[in-house]
């Protein structure tokens, strides 16, 4: 600090004060308040005196002063260091419960729900109804989850590659969809992050998209074991189904009724009820809690004018085959009309799946076992025409791109588990392909970098497919984080990150 001006009479053993300060590290305590009369201002800050010495005035928030601003939305705590604590926000690091940071001026209404995961706790101002028009995804900005954001953050904390490092930190610019995959989860995560995206939409009067997955039907995951769920197929479990789940998540959409909300609604269930129902029969003890949840929760969701909703079709190399596009059309608007009034919007393709959006090398012969459509546009082009030939009225699309930017290394498109040569394909993006209107956007649905299944074969959820050749071993438990394969998807994203 400034020599030039040094007091005369001072004190000149500062004492540590006990809250932490930007003019501490400098040798002076922090002023009393922030409001303390200005003396000098220099680069390091706002002097005040205060026991005849000076004091460092406490910015309106400590991290401004860092050269970072307050955190606005998030308390969630990424990384904790001598100034205090950091948050991120819109991919950088914000400074939370500063003097007035943290959680903007708002009274947290839920303190005890803090289990320190991030999001805003307080209480921001529900405005009117809005009500979807179009495409769900067009004109809005996307919700950055902080929770992959963090998740970004301490993976970069395990790399040396400056280049690997960058790409990574890039990853932070972009939305990925918020999975309520068991009750706690959805307990957890979706109130927290509808009011963060609110509070955003209000501080910056642009409405702001929050994409989440339902996904916790009775009986999960039925021809596969990688993610079995919390609720099994039984009646009691499908009552808490309803009541603690699709309930819980309709009375917070209700409420926040003044910003946009996607759901992608648990991924592979109808396409299990098209082509498993004979040869698995988990597949035929879920068939009915599959077919009731759907009636159920399109019913009660589907009715509010800010949610739109895509039931999941698999992908290409699953629901491709004429005979099973077929199926599916029944299936499917069987299952929609089972929801009216509800209404969903269209359908979630290629949902935590590695098919690329398009492979020229391929067409339809023995290398697809006659699959007419072996890749995800083909699929999409097939399925409009089967759906809107089945009756279906609303026929659109999504296509999950986190992981399919880059051809794996499976030896039969059917491999869905870790693969090797995966890499991150087109960016979220409205109304990506021009001339195909139906198509409503590129998203990422899977976070990339959260696994898709455990290789120990010891787990009660080990799936073969998780211990093939070209799948990527050691992996963790679906969802949790797998830095390897994060890393692997960045250097082979397509475009490049
Ligand atoms: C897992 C979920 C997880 C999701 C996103 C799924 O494969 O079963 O638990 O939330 O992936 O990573």
């Amino acid at each position: 600090m400034k020599a030039s001006i040094a007091l005369t009479a001072i004190a000149a053993l500062a004492a540590k004060a006990s809250a932490a300060c930007w003019s501490e590290p400098l040798g002076y305590r922090c002023c009393s308040s922030p409001n303390a009369q200005v003396i000098y201002t220099d680069n390091d800050g706002k002097w005040g005196v205060e026991n005849n010495d000076w004091c460092g005035i406490p910015s309106a928030c400590w991290s401004e002063s860092l050269g970072y601003p307050c955190c606005k939305y998030t308390s969630d705590v990424v990384y904790t260091d001598n100034d205090g604590k950091w948050g991120v926000e819109n991919g950088d690091w914000c400074g939370i419960n500063g003097t007035s940071g943290g959680n903007n001026g708002y009274t947290p209404s839920n303190p005890g729900n803090n289990n320190n995961q991030g999001g805003y706790e307080g209480e921001p101002t529900i405005g009117a109804q809005y009500t979807h028009s179009g495409n769900p995804f067009a004109g809005h900005k996307f919700f950055l989850n902080p929770y992959y954001t963090a998740e970004v953050d301490a993976a970069i904390a395990q790399m040396s590659s400056s280049s690997l490092k960058q790409k990574a930190e890039k990853m932070k610019e972009y939305s990925n969809a918020i999975w309520l995959d068991t009750i706690e989860n959805m307990n957890s995560w979706l109130l927290r992050n509808l009011k963060t995206a609110l509070a955003e939409q209000n501080e910056t009067g642009k409405t702001v998209l929050t994409v989440f997955v339902v996904y916790d039907l009775p009986g999960r995951d039925c021809h596969a074991l990688a993610s079995n769920g919390e609720l099994l197929a039984n009646d009691s479990d499908f009552d808490r189904y309803k009541t603690e789940y699709i309930d819980v998540i309709e009375g917070h959409l209700k409420k926040y009724k003044s910003q946009p909300v996607v759901l992608v609604v648990e991924p592979d269930s109808l396409a299990n009820m098209v082509t498993n129902l004979e040869n698995t029969p988990a597949c035929r003890d879920s068939e009915k809690y599959y077919m009731d949840g759907h009636a159920y929760l399109i019913k009660k969701l589907g009715a509010l004018p800010h949610v739109a909703m895509y039931l999941d079709i698999g992908h290409a190399f699953w629901l491709g085959w004429d005979d099973n596009r077929e199926k599916a059309g029944k299936v499917y608007s069987k299952v929609i009309s089972s929801g009216s009034p509800g209404k969903v919007r269209g359908f979630a393709s290629n949902v935590a799946n590695y098919t690329p959006w398009e492979d020229p090398t391929l067409s339809r012969g023995p290398d697809t076992e006659w699959n007419p459509c072996p890749d995800e546009k083909r699929y999409l082009e097939a399925m409009y025409k089967t759906f809107q030939s089945a009756g279906i009225k609303s026929v659109y699309f999504i296509d999950d791109t986190s992981r399919n930017g880059h051809k794996t290394d499976r030896t039969h498109p059917g491999e869905w588990c870790n693969q090797t040569g995966v890499g991150i394909g087109a960016r979220p993006a409205a109304n990506p392909i021009s001339g195909m209107s139906y198509l409503d956007a590129f998203y990422w649905v899977k976070p990339l970098g959260e696994s898709d299944g455990t290789s120990d074969e010891s787990a009660k959820r080990f799936d073969g497919y998780c211990g093939h050749a070209t799948a990527m071993k050691p992996a963790p438990e679906a969802g949790q984080w797998f830095q390897k394969h994060f890393e692997q998807g960045l250097e082979n994203a397509n475009p490049p990150l």
